[in-house]
């Protein structure tokens, strides 16, 4: 680690800002940014050059030795146990649930009371949807932040949140928040000003006097994609209080931010330190990828992206270094694996990014009743850096856009399209013996690309079952083979609230102010408190999902062939409906049988003695698995993780 120590003005800068500190966190703090010092100068200098990079990198210091000061002493612990646990992420303890607070807990503090529900899944990280002050009416699900230094009122006050973290903390849970820093509301402070005439303000956004020019508005729209052509056609927004025109990649409302003025990083940068210190502890960063634009490109995945989180995490290591940071970037696997850090940038960008690809294929392999696909795709995806962590997930807030590749597509034979438009009818539930019922979401005619809504249980055939005992069965069997292929895989697995217990979508969704255009929210049910009065009852649907999902993350935390770090191999195909995958761990070999099909399938013993497996036991179940013939059984939509008996705590 070749560092280059912090010049002797950034230390008096920050000894300023530190005055008030007792001598052992001052000694921290000039330790932790002599060692940050290069992570956090260079890519200023490539981002601003290094006339600004200087003094920038100076301020942005004594803003960290002020957030410093005041972080709590708790949190200044938690900072010390974290460094000792480096890979505290990548624990197969860790265990996820995603939920909006309201939605499931009615507020901040209501949330804090089904702490209890939350340790019975084993969850150790909740991330809760966004939770600032948005604007007024529509806000996309609270993507459109109007003050970052505010809790929505309805859910209660910052200093509920701290409340809130604090007890998470004290029950093993880390809470997790979006920092969404592509674009802020139309209604922000800003954007305000900005549309008061106020120049300094104006430079925060990407605004533009006309269409036309060279780096101008229809130049731009040559090379981007819509993300919402349905409700949000094109990326700029004529204002008329502006004057022009204002990049807004997603809603009208939802103003992109202009990440190449200094004073916009500079913002952000106070941002996240006052989140870290009112105790969130990883930063969900929202629609990274868009950040930074370029002329000719589609404005993602640009390499700038990757420098200033550089900057913002570099801020955290000195600062506050308990907090990590998860990027979401919903791009193609080739773009991916730069947001856990490549190149320059191992180690100090986010340390979490969700698994897109893994998710669309679980839902491609349970449409088709065929792997092959999905083994071919992720095979082809390189290994994460080692210190990184994959978020792998069934469903999440958001739709599912097919992000099949069409080159995988081809080397299966396969057409691309048509088999995204397969998926997307399967799980609309139009094609012929679909027993999905999901919503098609942002059909683009131009593309081709029809998005889908729905819960877990809405597209594993839940809602189509009726009273029909063997369809519900088959749901049921579908639903838990999803989250025990996302389980079994390394990586954090995170739950979409409701998912547990197999609830279905919200009829009603359409009727709530600001919603109805957005079917998203088809899939965003509140928790049904009184469906999960019945999650102990085997006999219903509820009780059958919540119950296997607990017992998938009990199992997973006392394996550490899932430890994060251990990279996946995708064994080569034996039998079509079985995805198989190997785990190396020093402490003995795992391997993960999937079957996607609704008849039981069988796997050669022979193959397991090679890869080291001499007398495999089922985690899942405790017992060895049935044979038959020198060939393991794995039952109709079944999973069995296989490892040396030695080599586990049983739950
Ligand atoms: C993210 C969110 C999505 C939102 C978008 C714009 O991708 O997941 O729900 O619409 O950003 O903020
Ligand atoms: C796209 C974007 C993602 C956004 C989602 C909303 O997938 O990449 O950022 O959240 O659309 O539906």
């Amino acid at each position: 680690m070749p560092t280059t120590a912090a010049p002797a003005h950034v230390h008096d800068a920050a000894r300023t800002a530190l005055a008030t500190a007792p001598a052992h966190r001052r000694q921290t703090f000039a330790l932790r940014l002599d060692r940050w010092w290069d992570d956090l100068l260079e890519p200023l200098t490539r981002l601003h050059g290094a006339a600004v990079a200087g003094a920038l990198a100076t301020d942005l210091v004594r803003l960290a030795a002020t957030a410093y000061v005041a972080r709590d002493d708790e949190l200044h612990l938690l900072d010390e146990r974290r460094l000792l646990e480096p890979d505290w992420l990548q624990s197969p303890r860790m265990l996820g649930y995603a939920a909006y607070a309201d939605r499931f807990g009615g507020t901040l503090h209501g949330v804090g009371e089904h702490v209890p529900y939350l340790e019975e899944l084993g969850v150790t990280y909740l991330h809760l949807m966004p939770l600032l002050q948005t604007r007024e009416g529509d806000n996309d699900g609270g993507y459109a932040v109007a003050d970052y230094t505010r809790i929505r009122p309805d859910l209660g006050s910052m200093d509920d949140l701290r409340e809130l973290a604090r007890t998470l903390r004290g029950r093993g849970i880390s809470l997790v928040l979006d920092l969404v820093l592509n674009h802020v509301a139309r209604e922000h402070g800003w954007a305000v000003a900005a549309r008061a005439g106020d120049a300094t303000y104006r430079d925060y956004f990407h605004v533009f006097d006309g269409r036309g020019g060279a780096e101008g508005p229809d130049a731009y729209e040559r090379t981007l994609p819509e993300v919402f052509p349905a409700f949000a056609p094109g990326n700029f927004t004529w204002d008329d209080d502006l004057h022009g025109w204002v990049w807004t990649t997603f809603n009208s409302w939802q103003w992109d931010v202009n990440w190449a003025n200094p004073a916009v990083l500079r913002e952000y940068a106070g941002i996240v330190l006052d989140l870290a210190n009112a105790g969130v502890e990883v930063l969900r960063l929202d629609a990274i990828a868009f950040m930074w634009k370029r002329i000719g490109t589609s404005c993602q995945n640009q390499p700038e992206v990757h420098d200033i989180t550089q900057v913002l995490r570099t801020l955290t290591r000195i600062a506050c270094p308990a907090t990590a940071f998860k990027a979401e970037a919903i791009v193609a696997p080739r773009e991916l694996l730069a947001y856990l850090g490549t190149g320059g940038h191992q180690g100090k960008v986010s340390d979490l990014a969700y698994h897109n690809s893994l998710m669309v294929q679980v839902w491609s392999m349970l449409a088709t009743g065929d792997v092959r696909l999905t083994a071919h795709a992720l095979r082809g995806l390189p290994p994460a850096p080692p210190r990184s962590t994959w978020i792998t997930y069934v469903r999440c807030h958001d739709d599912i856009g097919w992000a099949i590749d069409d080159a995988d597509a081809a080397a299966l034979g396969l057409d691309g399209r048509s088999h995204r438009r397969f998926l997307s009818d399967w799980y609309a539930g139009s094609f012929p013996g679909s027993p999905a019922r999901g919503l098609v979401f942002q059909e683009n005619p131009a593309t081709g690309d029809r998005r889908i809504s729905g819960t877990a249980a809405q597209l594993c055939g839940l809602a189509s079952a009726g009273g029909d005992r063997a369809a519900v069965e088959a749901a049921v069997a579908r639903i838990v083979l999803a989250h025990s292929v996302i389980a079994g895989f390394g990586g954090i697995p995170v739950l979409w609230s409701g998912d547990e217990l197999a609830q279905l979508d919200d009829p009603d969704w359409a009727s709530e102010p600001g919603h109805a255009g957005d079917n998203r929210w088809t899939h965003r049910p509140r928790l049904d408190w009184s469906r999960a009065a019945g999650r102990h009852d085997p006999s219903t649907p509820q009780g059958r999902v919540f119950e296997a999902v607990a017992h998938l993350g009990r199992v997973r935390a006392g394996l550490p062939h899932l430890h994060a770090s251990v990279t996946n191999e995708v064994l080569e195909v034996h039998d079509p409906g079985v995805l198989a995958i190997l785990r190396r761990h020093p402490v003995g070999t795992m391997v993960a049988l999937h079957n996607v099909r609704g008849e039981s399938a069988r796997w050669p013993g022979s193959r397991l003695t090679d890869l080291g497996l001499y007398d495999p036991f089922d985690a899942l179940t405790g017992n060895r698995p049935q044979w038959v013939d020198g060939e393991v059984v794995v039952p109709p939509w079944g999973s069995l993780w296989l490892v040396d008996a030695a080599a586990v705590t049983w739950p």
